[in-house]
C-alpha cells in the first residue's frame, strides 16, 4: 500500500478511536493514522462531571482502550499533535511541526470547545471550564479548598458539576439567563424536574440572570456580579455556557461547514472522500428528514462507526434514534430522541414528575417524538421503538403504567 492509501482521522477522543476500532474490526489492514492535540490518549468524557469527578471513579476507567490496544491494533497514534491544514486535493494533512501525512480517506473527529464566557473578568484565576479530563482535575482539586463555588450556566455541565459540588460539601448557586434549567432541550415541564431536584440538594439556582462580570482580588475570581448590581461571592466559578463545534480546519479546507461539519447519512463531507463524526458532525437524519447536530456521548460512539464503514465502501447509514444520559445526586435517566425547542404539543407522564421515578413523552401531533425514562430502567430499547414508530399512540395508555409499553406498539 502507498501512504495515499492510508486512512487518518484528526481527533484521538470517543469517535476518532471508536472509528480506528471499526476500521480494524471491518479488516481494513493498510496505515492507520490516529492524530490527536492531547496529551492524553482518547478518553470519554462522561465520567468528568459524574464518578471521575466526585472520585468515586479510577481514573483508568476514562478510557476508551488500554494503552497497549493501539500498537496491538497497529493504530498509528499521534497524541499531542495538532492537526493545522487540511489539503483536500492533495490528500495531505499538516502537522503542526510543519510534516504531511497523506491520505486516501479522512475522518474529521475534532469534536468541540467551551463556549467562552464574553464579560470582564472571564480570564482570572480560579474561572474555570469542563472539557478535559485535567480541567476535571483541576475543579475536584478547586472543590477540597473551596467553600462556595459558582456555576454560571444551567445545562448538563452546570447541573451535573453542581451535584458533584455539592456531594462534596461545598455551597453551590447557579446562575443561568433561561428562566430554568435545560429548558431547550427538555421544556419547561419536565425541566422543572430539574429545578427541584437541586433546590432540594441545597443549590441555589438564579434564574433569568444575567451576569456582567466575575470579580477578582489578586488575580484570582472572587464573585460574580450580576447586571442588576447584585453580587455573590465565590472561591471558584464553573462556566457551562455551552460549545461550539471545532470546524476551523474544515471551513478553511473549503468544506460545507453549518452549525458543524454538514455530513450526508453516510456521514460524508461535500468531499467525497472526507468523512465527519461526533459533535463536529451536522448530519442528515434520514428518519427526521433534516440535518441535525448532536452533541452527546451515544453519537460519539455509533456515528463513527458508520463513517468507518462509509468510509470502506460499505453500505452504511447513520438513522439512530439520539440518546444521552445523565446522572445526578440520586437520579439517573436516559433520553431518546429529538425535540427542537418547543417542537412539541404535549408532555404525557407516565407516574408521578415529583416522585422523580417515571416517564415523560414529547408528542408532536399525537406521535412520540422523544421519552426520557428517569430512575425506571430497562425500558429505553421501547421508548425507541416508539419514537421509531412515527405513528400516533393514545396518550391515555401511553399515561397509564398497567399498560406495558410493548404493547402500545402492538396498537394499530
Ligand atoms: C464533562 C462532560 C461530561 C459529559 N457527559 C455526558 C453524558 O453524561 N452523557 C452524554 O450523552 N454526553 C456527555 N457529554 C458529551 C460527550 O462527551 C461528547 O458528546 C463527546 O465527547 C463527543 O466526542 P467527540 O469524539 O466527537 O469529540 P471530543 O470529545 O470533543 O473530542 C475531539 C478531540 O479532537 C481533538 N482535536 C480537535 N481539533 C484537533 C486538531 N486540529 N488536531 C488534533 N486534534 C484535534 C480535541 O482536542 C479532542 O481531543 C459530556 C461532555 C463533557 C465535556
Ligand atoms: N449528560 C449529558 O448528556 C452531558 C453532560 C455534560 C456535558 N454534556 C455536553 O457538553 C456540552 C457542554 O455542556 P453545557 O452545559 O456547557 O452546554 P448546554 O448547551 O447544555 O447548556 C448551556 C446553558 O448555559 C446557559 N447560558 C448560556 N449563556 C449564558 C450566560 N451568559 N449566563 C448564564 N447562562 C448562560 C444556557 O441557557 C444553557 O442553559 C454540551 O454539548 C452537552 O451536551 C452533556
Amino acid at each position: 500500500m502507498t501512504v495515499d492509501s492510508a486512512y487518518v482521522i484528526v481527533g484521538a477522543s470517543l469517535a476518532g478511536a471508536k472509528a480506528a476500532q471499526t476500521l480494524r474490526e471491518e479488516g481494513f489492514d493498510g496505515p492507520l493514522v490516529l492524530i490527536g492535540n492531547e496529551s492524553e490518549r482518547p478518553y470519554e468524557r462522561p465520567p468528568l462531571s459524574k464518578g471521575y469527578l466526585t472520585g468515586a471513579d479510577e481514573r483508568e476507567k476514562i478510557y476508551v482502550h488500554p494503552p497497549q490496544w493501539y500498537a496491538e491494533h497497529d493504530v498509528d497514534l499521534r497524541l499531542g499533535t495538532a492537526v493545522t491544514a487540511i489539503d483536500p486535493t492533495g490528500h495531505q494533512v499538516t502537522l503542526a511541526d510543519g510534516s504531511q501525512v497523506g491520505y486516501g480517506k479522512l475522518l474529521l473527529a475534532t469534536g468541540s470547545s467551551p463556549r467562552r464566557l464574553p464579560v470582564p473578568g472571564a480570564d482570572l484565576e480560579q474561572v474555570l471550564y469542563l472539557r478535559t479530563a485535567a480541567d476535571s482535575d483541576r475543579i475536584k482539586k478547586a472543590f477540597r479548598s473551596a467553600s462556595r463555588v459558582v456555576v454560571i450556566g444551567a445545562g448538563w455541565i452546570g447541573l451535573e458539576t453542581a451535584a458533584a459540588a455539592r456531594t462534596a460539601g461545598v455551597e453551590v448557586t447557579v446562575l443561568e439567563a433561561a428562566e430554568l434549567p435545560l429548558l431547550r432541550v427538555l421544556g419547561r415541564e419536565v425541566a422543572q424536574v430539574f429545578a427541584d431536584l437541586h433546590r432540594d440538594h441545597g443549590v441555589d439556582l438564579r434564574f433569568g440572570v444575567q451576569v456582567a462580570e466575575i470579580t477578582g482580588s489578586g488575580g484570582a475570581a472572587n464573585g460574580v456580579l450580576l447586571a442588576d448590581g447584585t453580587r455573590i461571592g465565590a472561591d471558584v466559578v464553573i462556566v457551562g455556557v455551552g460549545i461550539e463545534p471545532n470546524t476551523g480546519l474544515a471551513l478553511a479546507a473549503g468544506l460545507e461547514v453549518d452549525n458543524g461539519i454538514r455530513v450526508d447519512e453516510r456521514l460524508r463531507t461535500s468531499h467525497p472522500d472526507i468523512y465527519a463524526a461526533g459533535d463536529v458532525a451536522n448530519a442528515f437524519h434520514p428518519p427526521l428528514g433534516k440535518h441535525i447536530r448532536v452533541e452527546h456521548w451515544a453519537n460519539a460512539l455509533n456515528q463513527p462507526q458508520t463513517a468507518a464503514r462509509a468510509m470502506l465502501g460499505q453500505d452504511a447509514v447513520y438513522d439512530r434514534v439520539p440518546y444521552f444520559f445523565t446522572d445526578q445526586y440520586d437520579l439517573g435517566m436516559e433520553y431518546a430522541g429529538y425535540v427542537e425547542p418547543g417542537g412539541y404539543d404535549q408532555v404525557v407522564f407516565r407516574g408521578e414528575a415529583a416522585s422523580r421515578e417515571f416517564i415523560a413523552f414529547w408528542l408532536g401531533e399525537g406521535r412520540v417524538l422523544a421519552g426520557m425514562n428517569v430512575n425506571v430502567w430497562n425500558v429505553n430499547e421501547q421508548i425507541q421503538a416508539l419514537v421509531r414508530a412515527a405513528r400516533p399512540i393514545d396518550p391515555s395508555r401511553l399515561a397509564d403504567p398497567a399498560v406495558p409499553l410493548a404493547s402500545l406498539l402492538a396498537q394499530s
